[in-house]
């Protein structure tokens, strides 16, 4: 049998009917088409697939999608536009902090998340705190620079 769930994305409510083992990264890659939040491992071991819930951030292949009834979650295209970006896409651009791009939206969302955590100043810091988030193309100098200059 399926739940009900209340979920806000990106700002605007909505409702489900959904089975106990949906995930959110699936809800978000499936029916929402939000298909910028990325399926690397399915088993939280990439980050690829990070998002904000409730401005923390969140594997979110590892939660039930039940399991976060009126939560907030934030997705990389809740973030910013291109006409419109997130300091810190901006930054991830102007240092191309990347170079596939499919584990970019994760890294992004972790890095948000890791400004407001407040926690990490200086590089190595960075480096620990960004640790959940694999790069297959080793771009971590640049994804440290970008970081690292929204920090400021
Ligand atoms: Fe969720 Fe890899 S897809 S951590």
């Amino acid at each position: 049998s399926t739940c009900p769930v209340s979920l806000t994305i990106n700002g605007q409510i909505r409702n489900f009917d959904l089975h106990p083992w949906v995930s959110l990264l699936d809800l978000l890659r499936g029916p929402l088409e939000l298909t910028g939040t990325k399926k690397g491992c399915d088993h939280g071991q990439c980050g690829a697939c990070t998002v904000l819930v409730d401005g923390e951030r969140m594997n979110s292949c590892l939660k039930l999608a039940v399991s976060l009834d009126g939560a907030e979650i934030t997705t990389i295209e809740g973030l910013g536009t291109p006409d419109d970006m997130h300091p810190m896409q901006k930054a991830f651009l102007e240092h191309d902090a990347y170079q596939c791009g499919y584990c970019t939206p994760g890294q992004i969302c972790s890095a948000v998340a890791l400004l407001k955590e407040g926690h990490a100043h200086q590089r190595h810091e960075i480096r620990e705190a960004m640790s959940g988030n694999l790069c297959r193309c080793g771009a971590y100098t640049n994804i440290a620079d970008a970081i690292e200059e929204v920090l400021g």
